[in-house]
């Protein structure tokens, strides 16, 4: 066993009873220009109830005087989504990497691929643009962007033990951690690393 995947080991050992581990998502909050377009979205075409609402006068933290509204959407199992809505806020700067944008998602679970399929014919006759079926092995989803430019992904898994192979997981972090520790220590292309590490070294070398 690496070093890594030990210490990984011993942290799972000694977290605190798996009773105590969340239980579900409760809400995943997002700020919003958009209160109006995000409720139709999220209420209509993502069949998402509006189940609260708050207004408050400040930020709670700083004090700023600042009337917001914090919305709240339902899923089937109770987890929310939820928007804050401020005023004059400064639209946010575009990141520094692509990566950013297509990396940064939220996955929402069907439980077949026939209704993601479903999904996809809904949400493009809505005039939105979807990317997809992908098929990645374990899970098949489409892609798609509520009106904050938040993206979204429908999903369902394609195995049902594809949130439960630990040991792999260990083992594939621990091969990542490893290979950009050592390049970072010995001075290499750390892309270049990760890269082959990814590939393998033989289709590597045929690059
Ligand atoms: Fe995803």
């Amino acid at each position: 066993m690496t070093q890594i995947a030990e210490k990984s080991a011993k942290l799972a050992t000694s977290a605190p009873a798996a009773s105590l581990a969340p239980e579900m998502l409760s809400h995943l909050a997002m700020v919003t220009h958009d209160a109006e377009a995000t409720t139709d979205f999220y209420t209509r075409i993502m069949r998402m109830p509006l189940v609260a609402a708050v207004m408050h006068e400040r930020i709670p933290s700083t004090r700023e005087i600042m009337p917001y509204l914090h919305l709240f959407f339902r899923m089937q199992d109770g987890s929310t989504i939820a928007f804050f809505e401020g005023n004059g806020l400064p639209v946010r700067e575009a990141p520094p990497h692509p990566m950013y944008d297509i990396f940064n998602h939220v996955a929402l679970e069907v439980s077949t691929v026939e209704q993601v399929d479903e999904w996809k014919a809904w949400v493009e006759s809505n005039g939105i643009d979807v990317l997809g079926p992908v098929d990645h092995t374990i899970i098949y989803s489409i892609y798609f962007f509520d009106p904050n430019g938040i993206r979204l992904e429908i999903t369902t898994p394609l195995t049902p033990d594809w949130n439960d192979r630990p040991d792999e997981a260990h083992e594939v972090v621990s091969a990542w951690l490893r290979t950009k520790h050592e390049a970072l220590s010995s001075g290499a292309d750390v892309k270049d690393a990760l890269y082959r590490l990814v590939v393998g070294e033989e289709q590597a070398r045929s690059k």
